[in-house]
């Protein structure tokens, strides 16, 4: 492979330490594929590994031919490669649960004779909570601390961004909130007779997620653990797809692993009589593999081919994980 300096293999060696491993970029590109990939390259190699989705529409388990819904199962006969599909609607459902409660608990403790339930739909009927309890999925197998690596089939386009960004605005929230509530605690308590110490379930709630913010940021920003890997194909739209999310995490401290080309023909099989469609489409991706080297120079890692067939179970994972850590 010409014109690579650092190659994913040689980007792992020099990361030892490495344990979270995400794969960006426009819908579409092979996300999950070199993740699915990534995850049964790093068992082989002896680490024991977790190859997980939090996105609300899975494709793992199609990926691997194997029901992962659910609950970690071993995958592809790797003895130390798991496979999960993480049921978000179920774990909506709790945080539903745990807002009603703290919500019920602050309006009595406000006085406040509105029905909770109403704050509660207005709480989670928006999109951004459904993401929200996706990254919160994450961090708890984060924290969890199961595995030695784990590997993440991210949701497309912006979302990676706008989770993290997130912990950015929580923590300036949650700040917020626990200065309000310290005053309110002052005030009620001067206002009581009995100057008892109360709980304060809330408080106590907003202080264990600034812990987990905090703790989560100190993971995804560690250049040692955690790295962003983007994917494109030689065209124009996933290059300036993932230009923009290079730059974005750059501004977030984020670390970014490096770029992975997909898809590209290889050309020897391209006779010189082949359909002029064809011959046009290596065109494209000659000029678009120039804009490439251009702009991502020795942050390409690694160049996969167009196949002949989709990348669809075990054996052409397998067939993969070759190409991608040559
Ligand atoms: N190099 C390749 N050769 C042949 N088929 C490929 C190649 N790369 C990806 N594909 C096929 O393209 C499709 C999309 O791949 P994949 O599902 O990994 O993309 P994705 O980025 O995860 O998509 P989404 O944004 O929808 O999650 C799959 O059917 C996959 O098998
Ligand atoms: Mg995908």
């Amino acid at each position: 492979m010409s014109g690579i300096t650092i190659s994913m293999a040689d980007y792992i060696k020099n990361h030892p330490k490495l344990k979270f491993v995400f794969f960006g970029g426009k819908g579409g590109v092979g996300k999950t594929i070199m993740a699915g990939a990534s995850a049964l390259w790093f068992a082989r190699q002896g680490k024991k590994t977790l190859l997980a989705s939090t996105n609300p529409v899975h494709s793992l388990s199609n990926l691997l031919n194997q029901d992962v819904f659910g609950k970690p199962a071993i995958i592809c006969d790797e003895k130390l490669c798991w496979g999960f599909e993480i049921d978000t609607k179920e774990s909506i459902e709790r945080s539903k649960q745990e807002i009603r409660e703290k919500i019920a608990w602050f309006l009595k403790f406000a006085d406040i004779t509105i029905k909770a339930e109403e704050f509660v739909e207005s709480a989670t009927m928006n999109p951004a909570f459904e993401e929200s309890a996706m990254f919160e999925n994450m961090l708890d197998l984060m924290f969890k601390d199961e595995y030695e690596i784990y590997v993440f089939d991210t949701a497309p386009t912006a979302n990676a961004r706008r989770l993290l960004g997130m912990s950015k605005v929580y923590a300036l929230w949650v700040d917020k909130m626990l200065k309000s509530r310290e005053e309110a605690k002052v005030l009620r308590k001067a206002l009581s007779y009995t100057k008892k110490e109360e709980k304060d379930p809330l408080m106590d709630y907003l202080l264990g997620f600034k812990d987990r913010m905090g703790h989560a940021k100190v993971l995804l920003t560690d250049p040692a653990l955690t790295s962003f890997f983007f994917v494109t194909l030689p065209e124009a739209l996933p290059i300036a797809v993932i230009t923009r999310f290079i730059q974005w995490f750059h501004d977030f401290g984020i670390p970014v692993g490096g770029v992975i080309v997909n898809g590209l023909i290889q050309k020897e099989t391209v006779k010189a009589d082949a359909p002029e469609f064809v011959r046009n489409r290596v065109k494209m991706q000659d000029e678009h593999m120039e804009e490439i080297w251009q702009k991502f120079g020795d942050g390409v890692r690694s160049i996969i081919p167009l196949f002949e067939t989709e990348v669809q179970g075990p054996a052409m994972l397998r067939k993969l994980a070759d190409k991608l850590f040559v």
